[in-house]
């Protein structure tokens, strides 16, 4: 089983080795096996990205999908972004005070979502999720926070329980959680616990939990039954900011504006990154000293000059394509249902899934085409071995990608994707094969 990429990746090999001596598991981040274990692997060290290409230590080339956890919409190693970062080098790499590009990058970020009347950088998205629960939890003077089941929001306590089917571990804090696109499933918690609630976070396409998109007007139906409960909504678009639209997508794509959002991945160019904003009240929480105030904030390496400049790069860059996402979309969107169609000719039940340019495919037990889609639906019909061996099969046939695929960048050539379906087909026809 896998030989083929056995055989050319004994670097990898050797890494991985010394890795599981030295890390947990041998990872930094627990997906970043890629699925390459479990089917009797190791996953790829990666040496050199530029474009839509990575390549690994031993020189093998991958088409990338993964795209650093989607936060390359640019491609790797822009040559702008690139640039911006060594000329800061020139001054400095981080002070621990105040600089210019953060003013800068800020008032960028204003002027794409202008309802972010507020903001907080800081380094990683899962502190910026945090900061916004506490936030709300300090502004509401309530404690229990409503997630979406299968909803990714980092690793921090506040948010990081009921990520993987069947949704019952305890959460760490006052949380509770509620079914993507499935309204009687948020007014059950309404009924049950719309008092108490300080916030609903969810994302407007759920990521990491199936690459799910809203059913029509689901977003528009959060807002209404949390403002007339005073709960604030908070929309985690760590994935959505800056890849479907150059902005936010909840309100101008989807049809609501939440009280409070976030924000990081491509908004600073694949530097690392949190935002979060919104709401001036309830921001102002955050200022120092602030009256009904905690601790808000904080960070040894927030608004670091390299992720600021970075960050200015990436926008102004984004924005002089501003025009060029609805085509980005399209494409992801028309590769979706080429991808669909080849799982259907090859009679395997895996569904490709995701908005525009998201695109996750998901390895399941039976046939889900044209059903509504939930944290649970998916959750409960994933198949993991299937899962992984699809994922390894496309990865010998050098294509990285994970969650099935991942994203697509302005770089990504119609060579890229010829080569995917290609690598695709014989993935679902081994499938098959070895079911
Ligand atoms: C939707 C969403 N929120 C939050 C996070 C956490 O961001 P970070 O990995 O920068 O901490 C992620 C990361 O994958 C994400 O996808």
């Amino acid at each position: 089983m896998l030989e083929k990429y056995k055989q050319a990746t004994p670097k990898s090999r050797d890494l991985w080795n010394r890795a599981l001596k030295v890390f947990a598991g041998g990872v930094n981040h627990n997906i970043r096996t890629f699925g390459m274990v479990s089917p009797g692997a190791y996953p790829p060290y990666i040496k050199r990205g530029k474009g839509s290409k990575i390549w690994d230590v031993d020189g093998n080339e991958y088409v990338d999908w993964w795209m650093t956890h989607y936060s390359h919409i640019l491609g790797h190693n822009h040559p702008r972004v690139r640039e911006a970062i060594q000329k800061q080098m020139e001054d400095c790499i981080h002070l621990g005070t105040l600089n210019e590009h953060q003013v800068i990058f800020a008032e960028k970020i204003q002027e794409a979502i202008p309802y972010l009347k507020r903001m907080r950088f800081c380094a990683t998205g899962s502190e910026a999720a945090m900061y916004a629960v506490r936030l709300s939890r300090l502004f509401t003077g309530k404690r229990l926070v409503a997630k979406a089941r299968g909803g990714w929001h980092g690793g921090s306590d506040a948010l990081g329980y009921h990520i993987r089917y069947p949704f019952s571990d305890d959460p760490f804090y006052d949380g509770v959680s509620f079914e993507f696109n499935d309204r009687d499933s948020v007014d059950l918690l309404m009924k049950k616990y719309g008092t108490e609630l300080a916030a609903m976070v969810v994302e407007p396409v759920l990521g990491a939990g199936g690459g799910i998109p809203p059913e029509p007007d689901f977003l528009p139906y959060l807002r209404e039954e949390t403002e007339t409960r005073g709960i604030l909504l908070i929309f985690d678009e760590i994935i959505t900011g800056f890849r479907l639209r150059y902005g936010a997508a909840g309100k101008d794509i989807f049809g609501a504006e939440p009280d409070l959002l976030t924000l990081g991945k491509i908004a600073a160019g694949g530097m690392p990154l949190g935002v979060y904003g919104g709401r001036e009240d309830v921001m102002a929480l955050a200022a120092p000293g602030a009256k009904g105030g905690r601790w808000v904030g904080g960070g040894t390496f927030s608004s670091h000059p390299l992720s600021m400049v970075s960050g200015i790069a990436t926008l102004d860059q984004l924005r002089s394509l501003s025009d060029d996402y609805a085509s980005l979309n399209k494409r992801g969107d028309g590769f979706r249902e080429k991808l669909n169609q080849i799982m259907m000719n090859k009679n395997v039940n895996a569904l490709a899934t995701g908005y525009g340019s998201m695109l996750f495919i998901n390895c399941l037990k039976g046939d889900f085409r044209g059903s509504t889609l939930t944290g649970s639906s998916i959750g409960e019909a994933f198949d993991k071995r299937s899962q992984d061996m699809f994922q390894a099969r496309l990865m010998e046939q050098g294509v990285f990608g994970y969650h099935g695929l991942g994203a697509i960048s302005f770089e990504h050539s119609e060579q890229d994707l010829e080569k995917t379906l290609e690598a695709v087909a014989i993935a679902a026809k081994k499938l098959k094969w070895e079911a």
